[in-house]
């Protein structure tokens, strides 16, 4: 994207799973944008649970019906750097609720500081995925819960796979 408007963006996270809330705001993206870069950040948080070449895999599996509309890959680093090397000016994230308010506020500002040519832009998520976080949906299955309203089917047999082989040791 050298000059003129952006006909794509970068739509950043961690995705330790991807839910159908980060589903929802890819497709929300989709509406305004032609291309969509999901790009899954490898710097694991200390909670973090699935490594990034599954969390990448599984990203890709859960948004493959847009075929090359969206583009999965993962960095590691500033976000703003990565987003300057795929040649992009902008950072889409999703809001949930006002309680994402001053993270992303902070993210948003920072980003702008380090890179005062790329701008956040931010999509509501829907109101059924509001609640919905990686975290709710591993503590759901680790419990032996039913996710299958909360993430893709990909995603669900991966997760559950998981905590089976957990449970049984
Ligand atoms: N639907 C479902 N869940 C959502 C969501 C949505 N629409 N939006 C956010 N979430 C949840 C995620 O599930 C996750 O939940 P968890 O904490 O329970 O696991 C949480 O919100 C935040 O996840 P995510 O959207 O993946 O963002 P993040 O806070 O992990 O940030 C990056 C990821 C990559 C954007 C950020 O870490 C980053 O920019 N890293 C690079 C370093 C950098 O540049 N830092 C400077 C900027 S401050």
């Amino acid at each position: 994207m050298s000059s003129g408007r952006a006909k794509s963006a970068v739509y950043a996270g961690t995705f330790d799973p991807i839910t159908y809330g980060h589903c929802d705001i890819v497709e929300r993206a989709l509406k305004i944008f032609d291309l969509v870069y999901v790009a899954v950040t490898a710097d694991q948080k200390p909670t973090g649970f699935f490594q990034v070449t599954q969390r990448v895999e599984l990203v890709k599996k859960a948004l493959e019906a847009h075929g090359d509309r969206v583009i999965v890959s993962s960095f590691s680093g500033l976000l703003v750097d990565y987003v300057r090397r795929l040649d992009q000016r902008v950072i889409v994230r999703g809001l949930r609720a006002v309680s994402d308010y001053d993270y992303e506020a902070q993210m948003a500002m920072t980003n702008r500081r380090l890179a005062d040519d790329i701008e956040t832009m931010f999509l509501m998520t829907s109101w059924q995925y509001s609640f919905v976080s990686s975290s709710i949906v591993r503590e759901v299955a680790r419990n032996g819960g039913d996710v299958s309203s909360l993430v893709p089917p990909c995603v669900e047999e991966c997760v559950r796979g998981r905590f089976v082989i957990i449970d049984r040791k």
